[in-house]
């Protein structure tokens, strides 16, 4: 097995920590290494670093390589161009056949850069077992028992069972929905039998050319090119998700349940219920008083933040940037993300 990291996402849902030049996968949001690092560190529970494979784009090549900087051996590849998931794995499949020397036949994980998962051992056992329904020829993907409606994730229904055991079960996918609308969401939650979508991956490069060929032919059309045509024609492919582009549309899915810790750190919000609080029910970082200040969040980089009365909010503090957002409302950072680019 051999995975690739996709590591070029240019997220600002934690704007102004997060930024187009520094995104979330950078982030030690949850002690001192990166999301970034703690994601090789996972894969290096059950693979090598010759087996691994960091997919950016130039201008985040240079954290890439300070944050893994006492790993060597791994291999790391930039996208011409920023064209989503959808033609950064086939971009990366291509490099894996034509210069990595894995085969057509080989699982290949595909996992993202910026997310919390524990523990590791339970991750690599069921990755491991995975392969088995990669290799019968199905586009896996890994599913995350709902809690809530959320609109961000990619929904999987439950179709006919592949495998069932206390330790490791598989199933086809009836039907894949990608970031649908709240109430689509709500309903999903009301009926049953769906799965979040952990936005990992595991297939064959020959499943993943028989599928992009019959669900995403323009992606196709390139990703049959050489891979240095591919690298000259890259700015052809479509902007499209992987999800968008192969999930919703193949019938050759199939989902493995996780049943672990996973967290995608999605928002402010999320990340204030992974930090570790106290007696207060504070999450704070830096130089930070506080009077009469319960169930809040205050992260200080450079100056003293000092609250009196507050409850239920989260602050965030750079030296260009303050954000103020009250607790359960960190989903509108990425509108007023959108409002401040249009404002210029
Ligand atoms: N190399 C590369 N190139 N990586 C990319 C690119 C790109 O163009 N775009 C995004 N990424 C990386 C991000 O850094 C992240 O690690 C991963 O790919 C997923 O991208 P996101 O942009 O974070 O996707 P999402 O969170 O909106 O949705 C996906 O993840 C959800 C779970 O967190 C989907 O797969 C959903 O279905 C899923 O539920
Ligand atoms: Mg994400």
């Amino acid at each position: 097995m051999k995975a690739i990291v996709l590591a070029g996402g240019s997220g600002t849902r934690l704007w102004p920590l997060s930024r187009k030049d520094y995104p979330k996968q950078f982030l030690k949001l949850n002690g001192d290494k990166s999301l970034l690092r703690q994601t090789v560190d996972r894969l290096l529970h059950f693979l090598e670093p010759q087996d691994i494979l960091i997919l950016t784009c130039e201008d985040y090549k240079f954290h890439v390589k300070a944050h893994l900087n006492d790993i060597s051996g791994y291999q790391l590849l930039c996208e011409p161009l920023a064209r989503n998931t959808g033609p950064a794995i086939a971009y990366g499949f291509k490099y894996a056949l034509e210069h990595w020397g894995i085969s057509p036949d080989e699982p290949v994980l595909i996992c993202p850069s910026d997310h919390l998962i524990e523990p590791k051992n339970v991750f690599a056992q069921t990755v491991e077992k995975a392969t088995k329904v990669a290799q019968d020829g199905f586009l896996v993907t890994f599913g995350i028992t709902p809690t809530r409606p959320e609109t961000g994730y990619g929904y999987i229904k439950q179709g006919k069972v592949l495998e069932e055991s206390p330790v490791f079960s598989a199933y086809e996918v009836a039907r894949f929905t990608e970031k649908p609308d709240l109430n689509t969401a709500k309903k999903y939650l009301e009926e049953g039998g769906y799965y979040w979508n952990a936005g990992i991956f595991l297939f064959t490069p020959e499943v993943f050319s028989k599928e992009l060929a019959s669900c995403a032919p323009d992606i196709f059309a390139l990703y049959e090119q050489d891979f240095s045509s591919l690298t000259a024609n890259f700015a052809d492919m479509p902007d499209i998700s992987i999800d968008y582009a192969l999930m919703e549309k193949s019938s050759r899915v199939a989902v493995v349940p996780l049943s672990l810790y996973w967290n995608d750190i999605g928002s402010w919000d999320a990340l204030f219920d992974v930090l570790n609080k106290d007696s207060s029910g504070n999450a704070k970082t830096g130089r930070v008083i506080t009077i009469d200040t319960e169930n809040s969040m205050i992260l200080g980089q450079k100056r003293l933040i000092a609250t009196i009365g507050l409850e239920d909010h989260l602050v965030v503090e750079t030296p260009d940037a303050i954000l103020i957002v009250k607790k359960g409302e960190a989903q509108k950072v990425s509108n007023l993300v959108k409002q401040l680019k249009s404002e210029g």
